[in-house]
């Protein structure tokens, strides 16, 4: 039986946890169990230039510069970004210690153009993972009305159901960023895989874990870096109490991966879920209709729980790898 690789587009805002996202999925290519078909980035913890540059840089890092990489889709309007959690660099200011990347965010590809043209390629065949806002993904279905059905999958870090927000008081970063992108991705489909900050905040990602994955390869580049993003990542997650004291930071992003390749660690629940985009305090807050019993009309599957020693024994060994 031919075994099937799942193909990937990864649209993220780089980020620390996004970082080790696209880091688990260089070693899941590496392995020859994922194939990377393009990361779009986009704007979000920090500016479009940055977020370009940081997914340029570590894709060179992890030897996939055969890759395409997308440049954001702007946001329609004035947001704050994630500068103080991920630095200004978005790479926990560490982005001079990696060498230079060849790519041009200038004549890059627009990342909605990246989705639509791989999409209408292999219709049925990609699954997105979306772990920013999901601006690119909205604009791509906006210009292209339909697109996001031909996608295998779509996996989104997001929202805040049952627990309070991490940039207001009741929304999460990456629907609350862009709320009508969000609404966009919501409506395009009848099921959306959700892992919401419910789950993310018990993915407490620790120094002792670097440190196993430093020591099974002392010498490797990826392995120091990793050890030094975990650190800063740290400082600024204790800063912002994000982790109640607990000396390790929220690897949100690597959610979606780990839901794709150890998806016996996640539990779920089927839900009709909308966006508020006009709230003076709750916009970007993500709403459950829990009206509808029979679940029709339903868009989305959200995590519920999560089994974190389990994730993580999948992410530290696949790490190891790199
Ligand atoms: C999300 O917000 C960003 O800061 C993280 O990278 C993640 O995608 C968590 O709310
Ligand atoms: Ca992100």
């Amino acid at each position: 039986m031919e075994k099937l690789i799942p193909k990937i587009i990864l649209d993220t805002d780089p980020g620390g946890d996004d970082i080790f996202a696209l880091l688990w999925l260089i070693s899941l290519v590496k392995q020859g169990l994922a194939e990377l078909v393009a990361i779009t980035t986009a704007e979000g913890n920090v500016a479009a230039e940055q977020t370009f540059a940081a997914a340029s840089k570590i894709l060179n890092l992890g030897g996939l510069n055969d890759v395409e990489i997308g440049r954001a889709v702007a946001v329609p309007h004035a947001t704050t970004d994630a500068a103080h959690i991920h630095g200004s660099d978005g790479m926990g200011n560490l982005s001079q210690t990696l060498p230079e990347s060849d790519r041009s965010f200038e004549t890059a590809k627009y990342s909605d153009q990246v989705i639509i043209d791989a999409l209408l390629a292999a219709p049925g065949a990609i699954t997105i993972l979306a772990i920013a806002p999901f601006t690119n993904l909205a604009a791509a279905e906006t210009q292209h009305p339909g697109i996001l059905r031909q996608a295998k999958e779509i996996v989104l870090m997001g929202g805040a159901f049952g627990c309070a927000g991490n940039i207001t008081a009741h929304a999460e970063f990456n629907v609350a960023y862009h709320p009508e992108a969000a609404q966009v991705v919501l409506n395009s489909r009848s099921d959306i895989v959700m892992v919401p900050l419910d789950v993310t905040r018990s993915l407490i990602f620790t120094e002792a874990m670097a440190h196993t994955i430093q020591q099974a390869n002392p010498e490797s580049a990826i392995a120091q870096f990793i050890a030094a993003l975990c650190s800063f990542m740290i400082s600024t997650a204790l800063t912002y109490r994000e982790t109640q004291g607990d000396r390790g930071f929220l690897i949100h992003d690597a959610a979606t991966v780990g839901y794709l390749f150890y998806p016996e660690t996640f539990l779920w629940r089927r839900a009709t879920v909308q966006i508020e985009t006009q709230g003076l305090w709750t916009r970007g807050q993500t709403l459950i209709d829990n009206r509808q019993v029979a679940k029709a009309g339903a868009n989305a599957w959200i995590a519920t729980q999560v089994d974190a020693p389990n994730f993580f024994m999948g992410l530290i060994e696949d790490l190891k790898y790199l």
